[in-house]
Formats: C-alpha cells, structure tokens, sequence
C-alpha cells in the first residue's frame, strides 16, 4: 500500500510517499528554520503563510522523487493535531483537496504517534508493544504503546517539554534556534559534573517530568555571573545541563519499563537526536539485556516519512475521515480519530 503523507504542524512542509509503513519512496522536507531564527523561535503566523507558498512543490517533488503519479497511490495521511493551528489547516486542507480531487482515502495521523513510528522506518524489526519515550519541542510522554495505534500515557512533563528546555537554556548561552543541537554539540567537549544543577522530581508521581526548575536554575546561573561582569564557560554549562535533563528522563524511564515490565525501549521525537540521551539509552538497555531502538538522525526531526509510517497502521485499523476533518491545535495521543463509517 502507497501512501502520499504530509506534515504542516510547525515550521517545516514536509511530503512523502511511503510503501506498506516501512519502506520510503521519498521524503522532502523543507524547512523555514532560517526565517524564525531572526525572532529566536517561531511565529506561527510567518508559518502558516511559509507552508501555503511551499507545499504545492513540496508535494509535488516527493511524487516526482518516488516516480509515482495519484493512480499509483493507496491513500493520502496529514498530520492533523496537535500543532500550531494554523500551520496544520495548511496540510490538512491540501490533503482534503487531494482526497476530493482523486477519491483516494483519507487518513488523519498524530504528530506524536507519527515520531514514534519514524522507528518502524529503520527498525524492520520493531513491533509494540513497547515503552517509547516521546521528546520533542512540545512534549515529553513515557507512552505505553500497546499497539499501533493503543497508546496509554504514564508519564508527562508538567511544564516545560524537555526540547523547550533546552531551547530556552540555549538562548541564554547565546546559541540561535533551535538551539537543542548547538547545546548538545558544545556539550562535547565541556565537563558535566561542572555546575551542580537540580534534578527536580514529581511528588506522589514518578514517572513525570519537571524541566522549568532546571532551566531557571541554569538561566539565573548565567545572569549572576553576567550582573558580576563573568562569562561562564558554554561548553561545562552546556554539558552539566545536557546530563541534568537526560538524568532525570533516564531515571524516570528505566524505572517505568521496570514496574510495567518492558524489556524493549524506544526513544522518538527531535530530542531523541540528543547524543548523551542516545548513548544512554544504549548503555542501560545493554546492561539489562534489553531492546533499544532510536530513530536515524534524519528522521528525529519533522518529516512526513513517519506520518506516511503511521498513516498505515491508522488505516488498517479504519482509521480515516471526511471532508470534515479538521485540525486540532491539542489532542492526547491516546485518542483515536472518530473514524468514518466505509
Ligand atoms: O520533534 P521536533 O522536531 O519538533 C516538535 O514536534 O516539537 O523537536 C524539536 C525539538 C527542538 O526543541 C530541538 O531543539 C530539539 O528537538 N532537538 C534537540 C536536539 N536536536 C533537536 N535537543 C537536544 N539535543 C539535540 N541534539
Ligand atoms: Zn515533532
């Protein structure tokens, strides 16, 4: 089965084809990053209009590249939720227009449900159930993933998602966005047991996150020293807050696979790129004898490889729609979209 996916959610328009969930035809991602750096994140607006004027080529090229045309296709997948609303109208409007125009099905995908399957894309293997640690610019989840498409949450950020965090830690070290990758790279080569830095805890719940304690310790460190005249070095900063936030989502993770027995982990989301986080991973899972998957680097970021992943699996269960399906700027990953009755 064939499927043409596109993702809009945030600040890349994103087109793909994709056969049977696993196997790329061809992925294009065109990214607005350049733009929303002069701001120091995005603007939703500037997205949405970006997306508007990019996704006619984009789509386009990814059929070209995959050497396909509509008759050669199965269905049509789009990230409908959650995202910026505006941004997501794009893609989901297009891909309604498509389903319209050729008849072919349409089917809504999860941004975060697609992240994970962005695995199935490198890992022939790889099949639920699983616990699968979901970080991204937005979300941090601990996700039971039952199955394809039975999802159960345990664990989640009660403020700042983990990406969030480090993107805001950046800014303040001067690194321009998104600065996750910048803050990780300099980390490399700077001493983590350089700055004591909290590990904050949830209490009563401890498989949930709190990143907004560590950032704000880590931004008013760079203030004292800044009012005193200091600049603190970037690269031990850098590196004791790097192993600050993997510590407390390895910690938090570990301990949820072992009271809810699961010997396979996976990791998704932009986060996931994370070098200590990956090396981590490995490590503890080895020691265990356990299972571990973490998607390629060129498929922890936005892409519409892994909507068209997931878009298979939604439709083997029935999961398409109408014409009416619209956009949704929040939406649990564990609810599945009201199916249209074939
Ligand atoms: O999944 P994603 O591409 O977009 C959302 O759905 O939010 O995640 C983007 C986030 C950004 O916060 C970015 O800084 C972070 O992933 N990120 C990283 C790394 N690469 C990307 N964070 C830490 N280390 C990295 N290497
Ligand atoms: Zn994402």
């Amino acid at each position: 089965m064939k499927i043409l996916a596109i993702e809009s959610s945030c600040d890349e328009t994103a087109a793909a084809v994709v056969e049977d969930g696993r196997t790329i035809l061809s992925s294009v991602v065109a990214t607005q990053i350049e733009e929303h750096k002069l701001y120091g994140g995005v603007v939703p607006e500037i997205a949405s209009r970006r997306h508007c004027e990019s996704i006619n080529g984009v789509v386009a090229e990814a059929l070209e590249r995959a050497q396909i045309s509509f008759d050669g296709l199965d269905a049509v997948a789009v990230t409908y939720a959650p995202g910026l609303i505006g941004a997501l109208l794009v893609g989901v409007n297009f891909a309604k227009g498509l389903s319209l125009a050729t008849g072919l099905p349409l089917i809504p995908v999860h941004h975060l449900r697609s992240h994970i399957a962005s695995n199935y894309l490198e890992h022939s293997r790889l099949k639920p159930p699983f616990l699968c640690l979901v970080v991204s610019g937005g979300h941090s989840h601990i996700v039971e993933v039952k199955d394809y498409t039975e999802m159960k949450i345990i664990g989640k950020t009660r403020d700042d998602a983990a990406g969030e965090a480090f993107d805001k830690a950046a800014r303040t070290m001067g690194m321009s966005y998104p600065g996750g990758i910048h803050l990780d790279q300099a980390a490399e080569s700077g001493d983590p047991l350089s700055f004591s830095l909290p590990r904050p805890k949830v209490d009563g719940s401890p498989y949930d996150f709190s990143f907004s304690g560590l950032k704000t310790a880590v931004i008013n460190q760079i203030h004292n020293a800044s009012q005193k005249g200091l600049t603190l070095p970037v690269n031990d900063l850098s590196a004791s807050f790097r192993k600050a936030v993997v510590d407390c989502l390895m910690t938090n993770f570990i301990k949820a696979a072992e009271d809810f027995g699961y010997e396979q982990l996976v990791l998704a989301g932009g986060v996931s790129a994370n070098s200590l986080l990956r090396k981590r991973i490995r490590e503890e899972c080895e020691k265990r004898r356990w299972h571990y998957f973490y998607p390629p680097l060129s498929l922890c970021g936005d892409n519409a490889a892994m909507v068209g992943a997931q878009g298979y699996y939604e439709y083997l269960a029935g999961h398409t729609a109408s014409t009416d399906l619209n956009a949704r700027p929040t939406m649990s990953i564990e609810y599945n979209p009201p199916c249209k009755t074939v």
